[in-house]
């Protein structure tokens, strides 16, 4: 099925911004009418929705099916089978400016996108993308990835989950956590190892669909933010997969994980951008409309210093996301600077949101108004997807190579 935004290529929509033509005078018309796209759908349908899924825990399904059919859930996935048939630098975009409107519908498109999507697609034969891509393109379904356990995060080769060989099937036993979307979504990327002795080389990915006998969800997680996607456990009990549910070669489960999870930061980059772009929106606006000493805030210096740190990180962030996109569009290597845009993309939407707050004082303190809850949203873009030490592990790695040799 055509998605509306492919269906809308054509038709010129031109409805831009200042800021908008400071910050993308260089982007392709393709992606700029994406980013008018989703900028619309956001201002229309996610921003003035986002304090109630927020405050209830309420899954945007009605929105997740709407972004669907614009085509941001399978943005990067060849038109063939599903997806939208775009790159990175599309789907980066518009997960900036769908986070900008919702943070929870952000994740659960990031999820969707590149750490359920992103590894069947690279990894999965014909028949796992048939049943396992196509129906998870729409908004109708999605699906999650279940690298991290009880037991790890940062260290993800410490992974305990086991798949024991058992005829032609495969019993999961173990349990995997912080999983987001981990209660609507109808199958899972999941990694277990295959043979103990081998540590990180011994861990295989499988695609595993709900409601196989032995699979069940364990604790649903009650969260600072981002409280309109799920987060909770899935628990593996001598659950049978077939064999061929493994996705890519025995024991080479770390590495897609790792390069899973390189596309994923761009994503979780892209979040944090909308997030920390809709605090310094709201932080301008509220300056030039709030009085004191007789004048705007906005004339007030103090005020100034902040505004011009909250777009300087941002732009720069901005910058960074974009060219880990193009180098992977390009298929050059992006590991460190895919660390690096999430690394300056998080902080600057931690900065935004603490200094919008600050901006507006109270105002910012109460529910009434959304800069509360886009602090609270920021503050998991410096954790998950690899916490910024992670990220800055990953960064330094990169550079001692490239300097040794
Ligand atoms: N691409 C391909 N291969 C990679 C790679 C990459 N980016 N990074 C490492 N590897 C390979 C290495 O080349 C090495 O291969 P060999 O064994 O063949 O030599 C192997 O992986 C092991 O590499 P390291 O020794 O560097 O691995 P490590 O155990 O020291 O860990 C790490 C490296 C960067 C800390 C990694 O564990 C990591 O990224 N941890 C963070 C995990 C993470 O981000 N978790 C988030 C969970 S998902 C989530 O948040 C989901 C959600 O719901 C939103």
């Amino acid at each position: 099925m055509q998605s509306v935004f492919s269906r809308s290529l054509n038709i010129a929509r031109r409805s831009v911004s200042m800021r908008q033509i400071a910050s993308i005078a260089a982007l392709p018309d393709t992606h700029q009418m994406l980013q008018n796209t989703c900028r619309d759908f956001a201002n229309a349908e996610l921003s003035p929705n986002a304090a109630k899924f927020d405050r209830d825990h309420l899954y945007p399904a009605q929105q997740i099916k709407q972004m669907g059919e614009l085509g941001v859930m399978a943005v990067a996935i060849p038109e063939e089978l599903g997806g939208t048939g775009l790159d990175y630098l599309a789907y980066a975009i518009a997960m900036e400016e769908i986070s900008r409107g919702c943070a929870s519908a952000g994740v659960i498109m990031s999820v969707n996108n590149s750490l359920y999507l992103g590894p069947l697609m690279g990894f999965g034969n014909a028949a796992q993308k048939d049943a396992f891509i196509t129906p998870y393109t729409t908004g109708e379904r999605v699906g999650c990835f279940a690298l991290s356990e009880p037991g790890n995060g940062s260290d993800a080769g410490a992974a305990s989950t086991i798949a024991t060989e058992k005829g032609d099937h495969y019993v999961l036993n173990g349990t995997k956590a912080w999983i987001t979307n981990g209660f609507e979504a109808e199958a899972a990327v999941v990694f277990a190892t295959t043979n103990k002795q081998l540590k990180h080389k011994g861990i295989s990915a499988f695609i595993v669909p709900k409601g196989l006998k032995g699979f069940s969800l364990g604790k649903k997680e009650d969260k600072l933010g981002i409280r309109g996607s799920s987060t909770c456990q899935l628990i593996f009990e001598d659950c049978e997969i077939p064999k061929d549910s493994m996705l890519g070669e025995p024991g080479f489960g770390f590495k897609i994980a790792m390069q899973t999870l390189d596309a994923g930061r761009i994503g979780i980059a892209g979040q944090a951008l909308g997030i920390g772009q809709a605090a310094l929106e709201l932080a301008v606006d509220y300056a030039q409309k709030r009085q004191a000493f007789g004048k705007p805030i906005s004339k007030l210096q103090s005020i100034q210093q902040k505004i011009a740190d909250m777009s300087l990180a941002m732009e720069s962030a901005r910058l960074l996301t974009w060219r880990a996109a193009w180098l992977k569009d390009n298929k050059l290597a992006y590991t460190k600077e895919a660390a690096m845009a999430k690394l300056a993309a998080s902080e600057a939407a931690t900065l935004c949101s603490h200094q919008c707050i600050q901006i507006l004082g109270g105002m910012g303190y109460v529910s009434d108004m959304p800069a509360e809850r886009h602090y609270r949203d920021a503050r998991i873009t410096e954790i998950y997807e690899g916490t910024s030490e992670i990220q800055r592990l990953v960064i330094a790695g990169s550079i001692l190579k490239e300097y040794a040799s």
